[in-house]
């Protein structure tokens, strides 16, 4: 799930490209690199880590060429080192991946078995040499690109450049995103609309199969059976400015901020404040008998969240599944079902792949993305938006509570339809809902309780987090955020199932983050951490005023604002976001980019 981008440019690129490869980071930072044509030779520079080591090689020895290719790498095959970095290089071939070449093996023993050496562990290593050996028999460049597209199997996207043939990049999808750009007398080639943001707005994308080469003077798209096709032209509506952290000192800081106004946006996709109405634009779920959420991470804690207000205000029977394991099994889902996927990026492998088996078995498909150009967005039959902004920090922050909040609207607008509701309720939770951002912004700046906790948490080397009803996925949520950022091993619980074994593992050293609002369920909660004090264990209780008189002696409290069951999740998701963003700031982490990861999962 690497990043990848190419210009055939009227001016020198190396710059250009290290501008789109910032933009690609998202899905990965193990290595970069760029290879260019300097008198029809292929140059390259590369380097392990992240963008600004790259930056500084290119700083220390300079690549002048007008067209080029780059890369930003998700190691898959090989460590993440700069000999493993992309772009690889096999005689007159230079060519940048994205996906997994599946067959690489065997090739790779064919091509040694014909005299081919290799240099790097990739599985990327062996497309250049397929190419090379093609054209070493006199094919054209495109001929023998197309060729050794005939030998891979898996998922890729591949950019490819060919010494002496200035002026042309070839280009390949199957399974991995790519768009081609086009400029004022220059031609783009790369994973998303994003990375060709800074150049141009006019962007073509591929679909799957297709083959494509550039030059000065546009493309040439062919379909899988090498037909020639036009793909529509889309004015895409990207800002040519990156997104910047302003006075924050991490863009999740920023993103945690910046939740009451996304969530706002996105209430107001779905809820028209004039008429107290509640709408789901493209979908009638009285005509649906069942819901399948399919998601991966938090997208995945935010579906576990709609499928309580799906059952419970629209008696809507709704499962939600991890979509990396929907796919092995044959769920039996008939013809009135909807299957809708959850995802910031639209781009997580695992949540396309679960829409395309719902899409080939005639199940109407649906996505909730706050990427409005992604693949998900284009292949549902309806797209449902978040309205987050660009998120940057791997650790999800507000793209989940635009989820929450967008998954709570269309709760409402099901259960108006399903008529479990009438005008005058439907009124009065939108009134609710539409509270949230102001409630949300309450949480922000009422986060002075978290210091002290934060510090007592960053010692620990165990956290559990424990949750009942709909602040159980939250408890999940909580967990992922800590491990994924502050690297400290962490697990949510349902509170119910404390005793069920994970009651074992507390002890005066294993901070308990209890998170229960004053709710119908906080009594239950309270004894579970009655039993948890018992034994020894220290509590941090998240709740409200109201919950914080009635709470067992001695734990350690967070107060959120106060607020109707309805928004509590929304509410109740910030103290969790902000405790798992102090500790990582103490123990000095990599808050925004941490090791491993990437914001975008677009391999298997
Ligand atoms: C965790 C996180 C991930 C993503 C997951 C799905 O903070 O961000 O768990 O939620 O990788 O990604 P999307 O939503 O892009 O499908």
């Amino acid at each position: 799930m690497c990043g990848i981008i190419g210009i055939v440019g009227a001016a020198p690129v190396a710059e250009r490209l290290v501008e789109s490869l910032r933009r690609l980071e998202y899905r990965g930072y193990d290595s970069a690199g760029l290879a260019g044509l300097v008198d029809g030779r292929i140059e390259r520079r590369r380097a392990e880590g992240k963008l600004r080591n790259l930056e500084a090689v290119l700083a220390a020895d300079p690549l002048v060429a007008t067209v080029g290719i780059g890369h930003t790498r998700w190691a898959t095959h090989g460590a993440p080192t700069t000999r493993n970095a992309h772009p690889h290089v096999a005689g007159r071939i230079a060519v940048v991946h994205n996906g997994i070449i599946e067959n690489f093996a065997p090739l790779k023993a064919e091509l040694i078995a014909d005299g081919h050496r290799f240099e790097s562990d990739t599985d990327t290593e062996v497309v250049a040499h397929l190419i090379d050996r093609e054209l070493a028999k006199g094919l054209a460049p495109v001929t023998a690109f197309k060729t050794a597209l005939d030998r891979l199997s898996g998922a890729y996207a591949l950019v490819v450049l060919v010494a002496g043939e200035e002026g042309l990049i070839m280009g390949a999808r199957r399974g991995s995103p790519l768009v081609v750009g086009e400029g004022e007398g220059e031609m783009y080639i790369g994973t998303d609309a994003l990375a060709l943001g800074p150049f141009t707005n006019r962007v073509v994308h591929l679909e799957d199969g297709d083959f494509v080469d550039i030059d000065h003077d546009g493309a040439r798209i062919f379909d899988r059976d090498g037909e020639p096709v036009e793909r529509p032209l889309r004015i895409v509506p990207i800002a040519s400015a990156l997104v910047e952290k302003g006075n924050y000192r991490h863009f999740m800081e920023k993103e945690i901020h910046d939740q009451p106004d996304a969530c706002q946006h996105t209430l107001s996709a779905y809820i028209d404040p004039i008429t107290s109405t509640v709408s789901s634009p493209g979908v009638d779920f009285a005509a649906i008998d069942r819901l399948q959420i399919v998601a991966c991470g938090t997208a995945c804690y935010a579906g576990m969240i709609g499928r309580y207000l799906f059952e419970s205000l629209a008696g809507l029977p709704t499962d939600v599944e991890i979509a990396s394991e929907f796919r092995y099994r044959e769920p039996a889902l008939g013809p009135g079902a909807l299957c809708l996927a959850i995802s910031q990026s639209g781009e997580t492998a695992d949540t396309l792949a679960a829409l395309r088996w719902c899409k080939e078995r005639g199940i109407t498909t649906a996505a909730l993305v706050n990427s409005h150009e992604s693949t998900m967005a284009r292949e549902v039959d309806v797209m449902f938006p978040t309205h987050a902004g660009p998120e940057i920090g791997v650790a999800s922050t507000k793209a989940f509570t635009s989820q929450v909040a967008a998954l709570t609207a269309l709760a409402i607008a099901a259960a108006r339809q399903r008529n479990r509701i009438g005008a005058g309720e439907e009124a009065r939770l939108a009134g609710v809902l539409l509270e949230a951002p102001r409630l949300i912004a309450d949480a922000i700046l009422d986060d002075g309780w978290i210091a002290p906790i934060a510090q007592e948490i960053a010692k620990a080397r165990d956290v559990l987090y424990l949750g009942r009803g709909a602040m159980y996925p939250l408890a999940l949520e909580g967990a992922l955020k800590l491990k994924e950022i502050s690297y400290i091993h962490a697990e949510g619980y349902a509170a119910g199932e404390l005793k069920h074994g994970p009651i074992a593992l507390v002890d005066e050293a294993t901070p308990i983050i209890v998170i229960a609002p004053s709710d119908a369920l906080f009594e239950k909660t309270s004894s579970n951490m009655s039993e948890v004090i018992a034994r020894g264990g220290r509590v941090v209780l998240i709740t409200d005023a109201h919950g914080a008189t009635h709470a067992p002696e001695g734990v350690s409290v967070v107060i959120a604002p106060h607020c109707d069951p309805l928004v509590a999740p929304l509410v109740f998701a910030v103290p969790i976001q902000v405790i798992a963003y102090q500790v990582a700031v103490l123990k000095g982490a990599d808050v925004d980019q941490p090791r491993n990861l990437a914001k975008s999962v677009t391999v298997e």
